[in-house]
């Protein structure tokens, strides 16, 4: 058996392991699928209405990929993500791809490259989303793109890197062991040999948001808790208003899907250590250790905007300060070493979900590229965006199948 195989073995499902010889070793990795998500070893449901990896709780680790596509061949790109979801719903589910890491023919390369054998699920998501690029004519979906899938206008004070932005597909991995994410997008990138190279990815940690309000919030590489007012992944409501694709917003193939705004930001993190606290504070219009909005007592109290310096960063993102825009932040930081000039090149690599980025992320990004005091201590140097379809509804179908049927 070859790679190909992948295919076959993807669409049984789980009934892998009864692949001769490679038993023994994707049992290895294979969780309790029933545990609830919030256990850190757990496997989180792949088939679903909406894609993972969005409302559900966040996990601690990130590995980012876009990816552009090589091949021109349309049936050739439906081919690679009928692969991608096969991998996908097992990597997901803790199993390693193919026939398992030692199976396959013994001259050949092993299907899984086995850096995740014995390694729990760790709540892995793979989300996946098409970018602008894809829309470009080569594959004939010229006429499929969404009008809520614009170019990011450029925003003042932006100083973006082409090579870390954009792309055609983009495949957004999260788990709470980083070995786990890194090996899905390694072996997805492998799979995909020839017909997509991915063409930047980010590594993330400490995520700097938070879809479980029951959950300590975690702080971001500035020191201040980052993700208090967020959409939960339990608030149906604002998540169908906010972050879920409707069936009258169109087009047909984007209904309960999202789109998705990547932006790597670059923190001045030396200057920042050197600023005082309650410039600090000021900066976003909240305390630094309680986290709590200026004028009140506790991290969850409603803020009063009037109370924060007019350019806080929290005032001028508040959806009272952009008619009502939200959005669902999945953020993570990053620490890439140093610079070259003794810099910590770190900083937020900013992830957010929204039914339209019209209304959400292009609006708000306006508002704080123009007034954010914030802006003195960060600097945009990577952007994205991406149609992000809905799941895969059940064992038959693939990632992108409503756009290219
Ligand atoms: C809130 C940090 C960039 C949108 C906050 C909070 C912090 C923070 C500490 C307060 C806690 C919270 O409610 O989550 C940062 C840092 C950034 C950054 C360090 C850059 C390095 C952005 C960007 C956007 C954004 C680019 C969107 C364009 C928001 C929103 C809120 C928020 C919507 C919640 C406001 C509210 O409803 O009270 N951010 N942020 N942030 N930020 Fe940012």
């Amino acid at each position: 058996p070859s790679r190909r195989s992948l295919l076959t073995v993807g669409g049984a499902g789980l009934a892998l392991g009864a692949a001769a010889g490679a038993g023994a070793v994707t049992a290895l990795r294979t969780g309790d699928e029933t545990a609830p998500v919030a256990d850190s070893g757990a496997a989180v449901p792949f088939h679903g209405r909406h894609q993972a990896g969005i409302a559900g709780a966040v996990q601690d680790r990130l590995h980012f990929a876009a990816f552009d596509v090589k091949t021109e061949d349309r049936g050739e790109l439906v081919e690679l993500l009928k692969e991608w979801t096969a991998a996908a719903a097992l990597l997901t589910a803790g199993h390693a791809v193919g026939e398992g890491a030692f199976g396959g023919l013994a001259e050949a390369p092993p299907d899984d490259t086995g850096e995740a054998l014995g390694l729990k699920p760790s709540r892995l998501t793979l989300t996946f989303g098409v970018g602008p690029s894809l829309f470009d004519g080569r594959f004939g979906l010229k006429s499929k793109r969404p009008k809520a899938l614009v170019d990011l206008p450029k925003f003042p004070g932006d100083n973006l890197d082409p090579a870390r932005s954009g792309g055609d597909l983009c495949v957004q991995a999260c788990a709470d062991d980083p070995q786990v994410a890194v090996h899905a997008i390694r072996n997805l990138a492998r799979i995909g040999f020839g017909k997509v190279a991915v063409r930047w990815s980010q590594l993330g940690f400490g995520k700097t948001s938070s879809t479980t309000p029951e959950a300590q919030t975690p702080r971001n590489m500035m020191g201040f808790k980052d993700g208090t007012r967020n959409i939960a992944g339990t608030d149906t409501a604002n998540l169908a208003k906010h972050v879920w694709v409707s069936e009258k917003d169109g087009p047909a193939w984007m209904t309960d899907g999202s789109y998705l705004v990547a932006r790597r930001i670059r923190m001045n993190i030396e200057t920042w250590d050197r600023t005082s606290l309650k410039e600090q504070e000021d900066i976003f219009g909240r305390t630094k250790g309680e986290g709590a909005p200026y004028g009140k007592k506790h991290e969850r109290d409603e803020p009063n905007l009037k109370a924060m310096p007019e350019v806080a960063h929290v005032r001028l993102a508040h959806p009272d300060s952009n008619g009502g825009a939200m959005m669902l932040r999945r953020g993570y930081s990053f620490t890439d070493g140093t610079d070259g000039l003794g810099r910590l090149d770190a900083g937020l690599f900013f992830l957010a979900y929204q039914r339209d980025v019209r209304d959400a992320f292009i609006p708000v990004q306006q508002n704080l590229a123009a007034n954010d005091v914030l802006n003195e201590y960060i600097q945009h140097v990577g952007s994205a965006v991406f149609a992000i379809p809905p799941g895969v509804a059940d064992k038959g179908s693939w990632w992108g199948r409503e756009l290219f049927t």
